[in-house]
C-alpha cells in the first residue's frame, strides 16, 4: 500500500528567523504568511522489508537531489511521527517538488508538511478513529521545520507563541517569484536560525517583528496597500541585514537580485502602486499582486525567468 499526499509552501512576509531557547523549532518572534498553492511537494510512503527507513526522489517530477544531511533531517522527522503515532516497520520515503529547491522557494515548509500529511494518512489506515486537526497537525510539522507549519492554512497563516492558526482575512492575492537563481544556497536556513545571534542587530528584532506583524496585518486589512509594501519592504531588509552584520558575516542576494528590487522601487515611484515585495533566506525575490494587478505583471516581470500562480 502505498500512502502519499501534497503539501504547498508558504512565504512569510513577516519572517520566522531565530528561535527560541524553548526548543521544539518554536520561534523567537510570531510570524505571517501566504500560503502558496501553485509550489507544491508531493511525498509517498510504502513499508519496506529493511533495517531502516530509505529516502529517494519522486519520480514524474524535477530529479530532488537531498545531501546526506537532508535526507537525515527529513528521514529523522519521519522518525518522531512514526513514535508519535506508533507505527511499526522500516519505510521508502519518496518525495519531490515541483520547484527548485533550497534556493529560498521554502521548499522545507512544503515537503515537512507533505511528509507530516502523508504519515498521517498511513497512522489513519491503522487506526481509522484517529482525527488530528490541522492544529495538530502543523504543531507536530513544526517539530521537523518551523515554517512548515504554516502551510497547513490558507491563504494566511499566523504563528505565535500558541502555535500556527489560519489568519482570517478575505484577501486573495496573487505570487510570482523572480527566480535569479536556482542553485542550492550556501548557507541553510537551519545555520542561519543559529548564525543570526552574532549580529547586534538581533537585539531588539522580535520586538521589530513583533511590532512589523500588528502593522501589516493593520494595513492589509484596511487596504492600505502602500503601507502593506513599505512593511514588507523593511522587514526582508531586516532579515537579510542580519545576516550580514553576524560574525561571520553571510548573504543571499545577487547582482541579479539587486536587479530585481531596483525595478520593483522604479515601478512604485513612477507608479505610485506595484507588488508587495519580500524574500526568503535566497537570492529570488517573491512578489505579490492585487488581482486587478496580474494585467500589468507581464511587463513589470519581462525579461526575467518567474513562477506564478496564475495562468
Ligand atoms: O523552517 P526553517 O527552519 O527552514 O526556517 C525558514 C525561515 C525563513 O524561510 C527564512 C523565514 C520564514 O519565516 O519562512
Amino acid at each position: 500500500m502505498v500512502f502519499e499526499a501534497s503539501a504547498p509552501s508558504n512565504i512569510a512576509l513577516i519572517k520566522y528567523m531565530g528561535k527560541s531557547p524553548l526548543g521544539g523549532n518554536r520561534p523567537a518572534n510570531p510570524s505571517l504568511s501566504l500560503t502558496l498553492n501553485h509550489l507544491r511537494s508531493f511525498v509517498t510512503i510504502e513499508a519496506i522489508d529493511a533495517t531502516t527507513d530509505v529516502w529517494e526522489p519522486l519520480s514524474g517530477f524535477p530529479e530532488l537531489k537531498l545531501s546526506e544531511g537532508g535526507r537525515k533531517k527529513f528521514l529523522s522527522h519521519f522518525y518522531q511521527l512514526k513514535r508519535h503515532w506508533n507505527l511499526g516497520g522500516h519505510h521508502r520515503v519518496r518525495s519531490a517538488n515541483d520547484f527548485p529547491p533550497d534556493c529560498g522557494l521554502a521548499s522545507s515548509a512544503s515537503s515537512f508538511a507533505a511528509l507530516t500529511l502523508a504519515t498521517y494518512e498511513m497512522a489513519k489506515s491503522l487506526n481509522p478513529n484517529l482525527k488530528c486537526p490541522p492544529v495538530e497537525l502543523s504543531s507536530l510539522s513544526r517539530q521537523g521545520s518551523g515554517s512548515s507549519c504554516r502551510s497547513f492554512f490558507s491563504p494566511w497563516a499566523e504563528w505565535g507563541d500558541e502555535g500556527a492558526e489560519a489568519w482570517d482575512l478575505d484577501l486573495q492575492l496573487a505570487h510570482a517569484v523572480v527566480v535569479v537563481d536556482d542553485r542550492k544556497k550556501s548557507v541553510s536556513s537551519s545555520e542561519a536560525h543559529q548564525k543570526i545571534s552574532s549580529s547586534l542587530l538581533w537585539q531588539g528584532r522580535p520586538e521589530r517583528a513583533k511590532s512589523r506583524l500588528e502593522d501589516l496585518k493593520k494595513s492589509l486589512a484596511t487596504s492600505d496597500w502602500r503601507s502593506s509594501y513599505e512593511i514588507c519592504w523593511a522587514e526582508f531588509w531586516d532579515m537579510h541585514a542580519l545576516f550580514e552584520t553576524s560574525r561571520p558575516a553571510f548573504g543571499y542576494m545577487s547582482k541579479g537580485t539587486l536587479e530585481v528590487l531596483d525595478k520593483c522601487r522604479q515601478i512604485w515611484l513612477h507608479e505610485n502602486d506595484g507588488p508587495l515585495v519580500t524574500m526568503d533566506a535566497g537570492a529570488n525575490v517573491h512578489l505579490l499582486l492585487r488581482e486587478e494587478q496580474i494585467s500589468q505583471a507581464a511587463s513589470w516581470l519581462a525579461g526575467w525567468n518567474y513562477l506564478k500562480s496564475w495562468n
